[in-house]
């Protein structure tokens, strides 16, 4: 016998997502007191859960599949079509080992070198200019690190233009009108462009050191031992270059909490890597990024004594996970050390997606956003000097993806070593 899952009123709740942001599920799990309950989204049937054993279910690649989970209209902006994040079983377990393959040890040693040698580069040119927008200019430092390690040629010129498309295709995410648009338009440039690598990679007529992902994603053969289409070659390369450029973001939050925690920030100057782990950890739980992610029930199933039915829209809430009073002890305070304890569970700490990254979606550049983010806490902590003019360093629970409304702003930038 199943019970009635908790209901939301009313027949399309769409504008309240908008208009709550991360905290639409937190908000409902409070007032329906449950971590699972049923509303309405884009005109569909939506089951949405929080906290870490919803999150065990949800990867539970028996219960949920990807297959059409993704709305449309990011799939033209954020993901691309055709990539990893939308398939299932077979297929999406030899596409993400493609992406797993060149996650490895010497990735991440470069990765690291790469952030200093950028942040270097950048900062030099930061000491001649009047102000710094961190969250607009760190996107430069990322999309040269990404195409250094994916052997994707970028030219000086372009280095400020490639980083500002790859930044709409991920800032046009939940956007609608213009910035929507100009997400999509900057997704095809940025398609056309790498397809036409892959297709002079194929003819012959380009060479790429064989150890890059440009490389092993051109000459990938899926389950069924056939190359990509060429247009998903570029899919995926983009699966690489748009959400390192996205570590802007973490970035800009890492900022901001430096100067609202100057304890912290203070304990971080003998660079102890330890210490800068935990910190990042913490920014990467606290602040909001990705709201949610989404699959579709596979098989009918009862969990908790709700029936899920086959087929249904089911949202996971990362951001209210990370806050989730029966997973995290005074979740609302920014404290680096309650790393010190965590039980490494892969289903409570979940900003970035949870499960197993073989079988599952879990985010493959987990460990590289982790990387970059220490290398660049370090540098901004024992690196750089640099003032914060009066600006709002507020950020907002309703927008998606927040950032600090200033989008930090620094002013006499100096490297001080
Ligand atoms: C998947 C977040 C950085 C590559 C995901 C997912 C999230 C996420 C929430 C989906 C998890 C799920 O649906 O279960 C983030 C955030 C990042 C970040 C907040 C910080 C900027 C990166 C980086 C890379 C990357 C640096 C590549 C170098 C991917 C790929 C997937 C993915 C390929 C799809 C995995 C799959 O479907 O199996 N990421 N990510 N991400 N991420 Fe990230």
């Amino acid at each position: 016998e199943n019970n009635q899952m908790p209901q939301e009123e009313g027949l399309d709740n769409t504008l309240k997502v908008l208009k709550e942001g991360y905290q639409f599920i937190m908000n409902r799990r409070h007032t329906m007191q449950s971590n699972v309950f049923e509303t309405k989204i884009l005109g569909e049937k939506t089951i949405c859960m929080s906290g870490s054993k919803a999150a065990e279910v949800f990867y539970d690649s028996q219960k949920f599949r990807r297959a059409d989970a993704a709305p449309s209209r990011l799939k033209k902006t954020l993901f691309g079509e055709g990539g990893v994040q939308g398939l299932d079983g077979e297929a999406h377990f030899h596409r993400k080992a493609m992406f797993m393959n060149v996650m490895n040890s010497s990735t991440l040693a470069e990765i690291r070198t790469l952030t200093n040698k950028y942040w270097e580069k950048e900062a030099a040119k930061w000491e001649e200019k009047e102000k710094v927008v961190l969250a607009e200019d760190s996107k430069s430092i990322l999309a040269q690190i990404a195409c250094e390690w994916a052997g994707v040629p970028l030219e000086e010129e372009d280095v400020d233009k490639t980083a500002q498309q790859l930044g709409d295709t991920f800032e046009a995410s939940a956007a609608v009108g213009p910035a929507h648009w100009k997400g999509r338009r900057s997704r095809s440039k940025l398609e056309d462009w790498i397809t036409e690598l892959v297709s002079e990679i194929r003819e012959g007529t380009r060479n790429v050191p064989e150890d890059r992902p440009l490389y092993q994603f051109t000459w990938h053969k899926d389950h069924e031992g056939k190359l990509l289409d060429e247009k998903i070659v570029a899919v995926e390369i983009l699966n690489l270059l748009r959400p390192m450029t996205a570590i802007s973001v973490y970035i800009a939050f890492t900022a901001q909490a430096l100067e609202q925690y100057p304890e912290e920030a203070e304990r971080l100057k003998d660079g102890e890597d330890g210490k800068l782990q935990r910190f990042i950890q913490e920014v990467r739980r606290f602040y909001p990024f990705f709201p949610f992610t989404a699959a579709r029930v596979n098989q009918t199933f009862t969990w908790e004594g709700y029936e899920f039915e086959e087929g249904t829209l089911t949202l996971l809430d990362l951001y209210g996970t990370n806050h989730h009073q029966e997973d995290w002890t005074n979740p609302a305070l920014f404290q680096p050390d309650r790393f010190k304890e965590w039980d490494e569970s892969p289903f409570n700490f979940i900003p970035q997606g949870g499960g197993e990254f073989s079988i599952g979606h879990r985010c493959a550049g987990e460990w590289i956003t982790i990387d970059i983010l220490k290398e660049s806490v370090n540098f901004l902590v024992n690196k750089l000097h640099y003032e914060l003019p009066e600006q709002d360093l507020s950020f907002s629970m309703d927008d998606i993806p927040s950032i600090p409304k200033s989008k930090m702003i620094l002013t006499n930038v100096k490297r001080t070593s």
